[in-house]
């Protein structure tokens, strides 16, 4: 036990983090059952995009309760405040009074650290993990002054769209651990119990983990790319910029490789192209879209249960802590 599994109700602290289109109530329930908190992620569940805010929220609704139909353990669905990004304000609300109807717990938020949004949210009574996209020593601070529960620190490392400052995860863990008294969580590049170890090493007392749960059986991803994942190591990943601060990172096909190629001016051109994660990483059209994971796949050797992967990731948390 320690202060992370304390707060958020679970036995071993680990967090399959949120992925657009990639999680799922079978997922997170798959986590959550085997002692981790699951989060749905945007898109969860779904195979087509939503008709505006309502069908989006009305949708989360649906996957809360098959969620809650898997498991009577905590989860957490991520939340995108307002501030970070305008256009998808009605969305954010339309969602809010879903969480809120729907009694959900845990919000896993994630943009800038914004202290309204962070008073709101805790004013609600929810409890919240907060990871600053882009992490600074003050955005923790700001964020755990207006009441945060737990800070995630997120090192360039990581797989989906990164930080825009190239800071890796052995560096940013200390540096949020030594700004706050608030629990902090590691993510960027965990895939193996080496780095689950070392995340403790630094300071976290917990691992916040995408890409190692994405090549889990209970994952919705295409089987392509979760072959895809275990195919390819650290080696062969190209780095693209998103068009909206930060990069990119994916495996080696023929959207990646071309967006790869193109300077920070160019990417808005393509951005249709490499911006939408289903194409890819749902559907399994992999020369298509981009499957984007952390520099750590090179320790993915095979498609395991979520159950599996907990065990083996966190057997040394659970000798020293547990047994
Ligand atoms: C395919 C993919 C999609 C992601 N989509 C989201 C998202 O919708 N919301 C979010 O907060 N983070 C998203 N992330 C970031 C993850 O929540 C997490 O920070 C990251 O996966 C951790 O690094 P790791 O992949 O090295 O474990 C995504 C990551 C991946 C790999």
């Amino acid at each position: 036990m320690n202060r992370i599994t304390d707060i958020l109700g679970i036995k071993y602290p680990i967090i399959q983090a949120p992925m657009s289109w990639v999680t799922s109530a079978e997922l997170v329930a798959a986590v959550s059952n085997a002692g981790g908190m699951g989060t749905l992620g945007p898109n969860a569940g779904h195979h087509t995009v939503a008709n505006g805010p309502e069908d989006s929220a009305e949708r989360l609704r649906t996957e809360i309760r098959k969620t809650k139909a898997l498991t009577d353990k905590p989860f957490g669905v991520n939340y995108f405040p307002p501030a970070v990004d305008a256009g998808a304000n009605p969305y954010g609300e339309a969602q809010l009074k879903v969480l809120m109807e729907e009694e959900v717990q845990v919000l896993v938020v994630v943009g800038e650290a914004n202290e309204k949004d962070m008073k709101r949210l805790k004013g609600l009574g929810f409890t919240v993990v907060f990871r600053e996209l882009h992490p600074t020593v003050m955005g923790a601070k700001k964020a755990e002054g207006a009441g945060a529960d737990i800070i995630v620190a997120t090192g360039f490392d990581e797989g989906g769209s990164t930080p825009d400052i190239p800071v890796g995860t052995m560096t940013v863990v200390p540096m949020i651990v030594d700004a706050v008294k608030i629990p902090v969580m590691a993510t960027g590049g965990i895939t193996d119990k080496r780095g689950v170890n070392a995340a403790f090493a630094l300071g976290a007392e917990g691992v916040y983990l995408g890409t190692r749960f994405i090549a889990s059986v209970e994952s919705p991803a295409h089987e392509n790319a979760k072959q895809d994942i275990v195919k390819h190591g650290t080696e062969d990943l190209v780095l693209l910029r998103t068009g909206y601060g930060g990069y990119w990172r994916a495996t080696p096909h023929s959207a990646a490789l071309e967006a790869h190629k193109l300077k920070d001016h160019e990417v808005d051109s393509t951005y249709s192209r490499i911006g939408n994660l289903k194409t890819a990483m749902l559907d399994g059209q992999l020369e298509e879209g981009i499957n984007t994971v952390s520099s750590g796949i090179q320790f993915i050797q095979e498609i395991t249960t979520c159950e599996e992967i907990i065990n083996e990731l966190m057997a040394d948390y659970i000798l020293k802590n547990i047994q």
